[in-house]
């Protein structure tokens, strides 16, 4: 069968299956059957595709079809133009968790220019927590933005941990970052006191009560500790909020996401006098998606 056909019938049976972005799909695990580059597909689309590639590609266009998402078929996905290994034991790195990394950026940025230092944005001296790191995506993207910057990645999964190091070590950041197990910042808050200058977090926001209305691929493959923060939803922010306000040294900044319909629950935990300068950002699809504040000084 040639590259064409294939691609053809491929498409054929994901959109058969419901599948969403089908014809993305079977490109993508196609390049993964085949090992070709998206160029050679489509500038020789009359190749032939051996019995083994024909098989593979076929067996995964199946798994696809039954809800298996492309990611933990093809075990990668792209987060700010940065390949990542993901697994079934990692929330798989959405596009728009990139506002967290946007928003995080801009805010060191306007820090610095208000503190009158000649921009260092290099992350000098700054010490950085990622609570709940995953596959690693927010802690990874940081550290290359900030090359002299530390980061602390910590995650309740151990599975999660293994995939996030490997992250790290594939795109030689590793020795700026410490993985640690940690139900949010229990296991540093054991150790000593910290001096954090930033603190990000992504943490399940999904309601026990959503779970019905998920697609298959996330309810049904994505670990369940990534997905939902409780009932609502938004049960984690509070602790969250409360232990990031004892680490954050005075000025330093939370960046978090939001669940689509969080903020209502969150914004209010920040009208304290720990937190000044409040600020939302909306995503894409005008979803408010990420909330920053800053550690007042004085309290
Ligand atoms: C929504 S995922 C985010 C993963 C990654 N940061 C990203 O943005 O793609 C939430 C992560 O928080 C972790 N997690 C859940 N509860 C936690 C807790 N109490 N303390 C630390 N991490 C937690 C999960 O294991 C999961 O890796």
């Amino acid at each position: 069968m040639d590259v064409r056909t294939a691609l053809r019938l491929g498409i054929a049976q994901l959109r058969a299956s419901n599948v969403s972005s089908y014809t993305l799909a079977a490109e993508l695990l196609l390049l993964h059957a085949t090992g070709r580059t998206r160029t050679s597909l489509y500038s020789h689309p009359e190749d032939q595709l051996t019995e083994v590639e024909s098989h593979n590609y076929f067996s995964l266009i199946e798994r696809r079809g039954s809800g298996v998402p492309t990611q933990h078929l093809t075990g990668k996905q792209e987060f700010w133009g940065l390949e990542f290994e993901v697994t079934p034991d990692v929330l798989i790195p959405r596009p728009e968790t990139e506002h967290v990394i946007e928003v995080a950026l801009d805010r060191l940025a306007l820090r610095d220019l208000r503190s009158k230092h000649s921009q260092n944005m290099s992350g000098e001296g700054l010490l950085i927590a990622d609570i709940g790191t995953g596959s690693g995506c927010i802690a990874i993207a940081l550290a290359k933005e900030l090359p002299a910057a530390k980061i602390l990645a910590l995650d309740v999964s151990t599975a999660a941990l293994a995939v996030a190091r490997r992250n790290a070590a594939r795109l030689g950041l590793s020795d700026r970052i410490t993985f640690l197990e940690s139900n949010l910042l229990c296991t540093v808050s054991q150790r000593s006191p910290l001096s954090v200058g930033l603190i990000v977090s992504n943490p399940p926001y999904i309601g026990h009560r959503e779970a019905a209305s998920l697609a298959r691929e996330v309810r049904d493959h994505e670990p369940a500790v990534a997905l939902f923060g409780g009932e609502e939803g938004y049960e984690l922010y509070s602790d969250l909020i409360t232990q990031s306000a004892a680490h954050l040294r005075p000025d330093g900044i939370l960046v978090l996401e939001l669940g689509h319909n969080s903020l209502p629950a969150v914004q209010p935990l920040l009208e304290t006098p720990a937190w000044a300068n409040v600020g939302v950002t909306n995503d894409l699809a005008g979803i408010a998606r990420v909330v920053a504040a800053e550690r007042a000084s004085e309290v």
